[in-house]
């Protein structure tokens, strides 16, 4: 039986044979902000939005003055969610809400290198999730009276 590190070395061949991109290699074995916040921890939360292929994913923004801090991710376990998440919350860190807004599955993709054809849509999942803490962000920010409840539903 072989070490670990033979295993991940494997396991590394396997993928660029696959096609993948050292970058997709990296986001797949080492995910950035990859983790589940709750709803009251998060100035802007997707819920657990399931896509079209079944698969889901949730986004939580910490935002301060328009511009988000910080963005979590949890998702299904597939390269192309877990590597588009942690691409697109990375892109988005530092960036202004509307920034973040114009962000297209394509730029996820085109960050990572590309995706295999029958992973492409995964980079779609983190945009959607992406919209939808947008949204419940722009929503709490138009009545902040909501937050009071937002443990609730
Ligand atoms: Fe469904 Fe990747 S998100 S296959």
């Amino acid at each position: 039986m072989g070490s670990a590190l033979e295993e991940q070395r494997e396991v590394i061949e396997g993928l660029r044979e696959d096609g993948y991109s050292e970058t997709v290699i990296d986001h797949w074995l080492n995910p950035r902000n990859l983790g589940r916040r709750s709803r009251e921890e998060c100035d802007g939360f997707s819920d657990w939005f399931t896509g079209s292929c079944g698969d889901s994913m949730e986004i939580c923004l910490r935002v301060r003055d328009g511009v988000i801090r910080d963005a979590t991710f949890m998702s299904d376990i597939c390269i192309g969610a877990v590597t588009s998440g942690s691409m697109l919350t990375e892109m988005v860190k530092g960036k202004t809400i509307r920034e973040a807004f114009v962000i297209s599955p394509d730029d996820i993709l085109s960050r990572l290198g590309g995706l295999p054809t029958q992973f492409v849509h995964c980079a779609d999942l983190a945009k959607n999730a992406l919209n939808l803490a947008i949204r419940d962000y722009l929503a709490l920010a138009k009545e902040p009276w909501k937050l009071a409840y937002r443990k609730y539903y």
